[in-house]
């Protein structure tokens, strides 16, 4: 099966189960960012996950449920925190509804998303909701971080990845660890997808903030809103490491909350150009997707397999949005 393939069967799995349900200002904002769009890798990753180790994916398609509905839990919430306006082209959740609203309906879409896991009996449910239960704190914890480092001008880059680590890779590792334990794969081999998800799901996370800086309109959120909120990202600690003292200041007066904030994403990315940093960002996503395509090989698969991880990999460097 391709990938597209798999795409398809999940948004038709989708569309079948969102109907509206009272209260209407509770379940509303849930099916918006449900059906908003997105590109699905998640849930798609748990389908592949369960595919590589067994015949049949559609058993792992409540899983895969679960997984796309905490995954846009924490956009809900995570937008309130970045006070985030646009998402997927569209109006986030909190500013076309309301700040309550973002909080309440983002709490019950993380409580629906842990229900879909009761479709999973015996040990299989277990290790799924352990696994699960595990990630979603992590999720918290790199959520933490990201937050605190709005507020410290010195965050390390071995401090950063860890945060983006935790953000995000995790679940990514974790969607397709689960499509793994569903398919009934081994420990080992377990390990080794939810590895190769790590990877790439810091490689996802580096490029997502590139897109934040360098992306086009299709990537569906503000350009230049990591620097607007004085987030710490690769570019970041890359120019402050690397500018002369006379930009060191400037960059560090940028992103003092007070700063005047008119031209601040022009003049903060033109320090980044400046020092190449851009590039140096782009080498580091290719080391991290590399990373992720040497733990592919030590998979017990059929190659037609590993293959198709392999291709989701290189997509991924691809995107624009
Ligand atoms: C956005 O994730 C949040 C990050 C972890 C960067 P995606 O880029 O997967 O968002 P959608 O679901 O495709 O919109
Ligand atoms: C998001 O990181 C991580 C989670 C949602 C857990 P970002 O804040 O960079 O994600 P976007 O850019 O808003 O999608
Ligand atoms: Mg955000
Ligand atoms: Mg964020
Ligand atoms: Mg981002």
């Amino acid at each position: 099966m391709k990938i597209e393939e798999y795409r398809t069967a999940f948004l038709t799995y989708l569309k079948r189960d969102i109907s509206a349900k009272e209260p209407r200002n509770l379940y509303n904002p849930i099916n918006y960012i449900m059906t908003l769009g997105g590109k699905r890798m998640r849930p798609v990753l748990v389908l592949i996950g369960c595919h590589l180790f067994s015949d049949e994916f559609e058993k792992a398609m409540e899983a895969a449920m679960s997984v796309e509905m905490f995954h846009n839990f924490t956009l809900i919430h995570d937008d309130i925190m970045d006070s985030a306006g646009l998402r997927r082209g569209k109006e986030t959740v909190h500013k076309k509804w309301n700040l309550n609203t973002g909080i309440l309906s983002g709490d019950a879409l993380m409580i629906m998303s842990n229900q879909r896991l009761e479709a999973y009996e015996g040990p299989i449910f277990k290790s799924l909701i352990t696994l699960y239960n595990k990630t979603a704190l992590e999720v918290c914890e790199g959520q933490q971080l990201d937050i605190d480092f709005e507020g410290k001008t010195d965050v390390k880059l071995e401090e950063y990845i860890k945060m983006i680590s935790f953000k995000t890779a995790v679940l990514v590792g974790a969607a397709l660890k689960m499509g793994s334990i569903i398919g009934q794969a081994d420990h080992k081999d377990q390990q080794r997808v939810y590895d190769f998800g790590l990877n790439l799901g810091i490689a996802f996370q580096l490029q997502d903030d590139f897109l934040d800086t360098y992306g086009g309109e299709d990537f569906g959120k503000r350009i230049g809103g990591d620097i607007l909120e004085g987030k710490k990202t690769f570019l970041y600690i890359k120019a402050l490491e690397a500018s002369n003292e006379d930009d060191k200041n400037k960059l560090l007066s940028l992103y003092e909350p007070a700063s005047d904030q008119r031209n601040k994403i022009k003049d903060v990315k033109s320090i980044f150009n400046k020092y190449n940093v851009d590039k140096m960002l782009l080498e580091k996503i290719e080391a991290y997707t590399k990373a992720a395509l040497s733990d592919i090989d030590g998979l017990s698969i059929a190659l037609e397999k590993k293959k198709l991880l392999k291709e989701f990999a290189l997509n991924l460097m691809k995107r624009t949005t």
